[in-house]
């Protein structure tokens, strides 16, 4: 059978690197990168580090706002799919490339699979709130990640083969967690002693976009007195600097570049605590098994909440610096499958 994988955002790379792996070893799959993101380390550097094979169309539509970019790649991906004519179409999580990819293939009436689908928020606010519900509701195959996401998917009647095949995040990490530690020279090079530093990211929407918010974000890193490494998402670097926002005053803070997956790997599995605001993150965190705080209201991965081995503190300076203080001692559960997604996807699509 004839698959295309539509992707363009970092978390994707990774999301699809183990499915692509299994698929190709049964079936056709064409890759299409929509371009959403472009920088070498928020693109190519995956693709280089985890085997993707090279996309055979790179659409290069870069960053804009929602509609124009959704509709940009809309146009693109529709093109692509009347000249390929696939049996599939293969999406991934929740982004604009997720939504586009989507829509473009159900309204030539290819079956969309959707992978990491029924994800809940409730905050119809965020723009990944709104992609996923989109793409669920118009994919054929939904594969879940937790029994969570199932609830979700069947709380909303949708109409689609629902199966709980595990997480694929959880396959990367198993699949390179050990290449990470022998590989990646990332503590080496940044100075940092295993176990003696926060590992920080930040990069939503929510967060960002609102000056309130990222500043109370920056004073609370200000009052941690560790270490702490932030590899600077783009977005969040943008942001910083057209509020006119001071990271000087941040005591022992190391600012880098967005880094690959192995160094990131190897950056969350030696952390002393990880704050993120990201989705992909906080599992990273569970599945490494550091106690991971993330500065949200809501968060689709409800499971890691248990036991404190994630804490949900929104955006107040307080709060924030209270959880990233707190002794936990966590235990961890097998919610996110046995690493084996991938194989379970194809296993079902063939
Ligand atoms: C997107 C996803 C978000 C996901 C995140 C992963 C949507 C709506 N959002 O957010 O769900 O968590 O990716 O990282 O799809 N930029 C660069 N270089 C790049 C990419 C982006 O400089 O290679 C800058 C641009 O200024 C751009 C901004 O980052 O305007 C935001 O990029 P965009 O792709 O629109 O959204 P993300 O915040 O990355
Ligand atoms: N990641 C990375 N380098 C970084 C920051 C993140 O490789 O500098 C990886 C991280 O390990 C995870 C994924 O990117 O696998 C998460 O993507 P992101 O936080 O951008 O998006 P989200 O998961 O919130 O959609």
């Amino acid at each position: 059978m004839k698959f295309i994988t539509i992707l363009g955002a970092r978390p994707q790379f990774i999301k699809a690197a183990p499915v692509s792996r299994e698929l190709r070893k049964r079936h056709t799959e064409l890759i299409v990168h929509t371009g959403q993101h472009y920088d070498k380390n928020m693109s190519d550097i995956f693709f280089e580090e985890l085997n993707i094979p090279k996309p055979d169309y790179n659409l290069e539509i870069g960053s804009s706002s929602h509609g124009k970019q959704t509709g940009r790649m809309l146009e693109k991906v529709e093109d692509i799919l009347l000249t390929e004519t696939p049996d599939y179409v293969l999406v991934y999580g929740d982004t604009n490339s997720t939504l586009a990819g989507a829509l473009a293939a159900c309204k030539l009436h290819i079956p969309v699979v959707h992978v990491e689908a029924g994800l809940r928020s409730f905050n119809k606010k965020m723009p990944e709130e709104i992609n996923r519900i989109m793409t669920d509701h118009v994919s054929e195959y939904l594969f879940c990640p937790t029994k969570t996401a199932v609830k979700n998917l069947e709380n909303e009647n949708v109409d689609a083969k629902i199966i709980n095949v595990g997480d694929v995040m959880y396959d990367a990490v198993e699949y390179n967690r050990q290449l990470a530690e022998t590989q990646s020279r990332i503590l080496e090079n940044q100075q940092i002693k295993p176990g003696s530093y926060h590992l920080i990211t930040v990069h939503r929407a929510e967060n960002t976009d609102d000056p309130i918010k990222l500043s109370n974000i920056l004073d609370a890193f200000a009052q941690i007195e560790e270490m702490k490494v932030w590899p600077l998402h783009p977005r969040t670097k943008n942001k910083i600097s057209e509020y006119g926002l001071d990271l000087s005053s941040i005591p022992n803070l190391k600012i880098i570049e967005p880094v690959g997956y192995l160094d990131m790997l190897k950056m969350e599995s030696n952390a002393k605590k990880i704050l993120t605001d990201s989705g992909g993150v906080q599992k990273e965190a569970y599945f490494v098994q550091v106690p991971c705080v993330t500065m949200r209201e809501q968060t689709e991965w409800v499971e890691t909440l248990e036991d404190d081995a994630n804490i949900l503190v929104g955006t107040n300076t307080d709060e924030i610096v209270q959880a990233v203080i707190k002794e936990v001692e966590p235990s961890y559960k097998p919610y996110f499958g046995s690493a084996d997604a991938a194989e379970k996807i194809v296993e079902q699509l063939t």
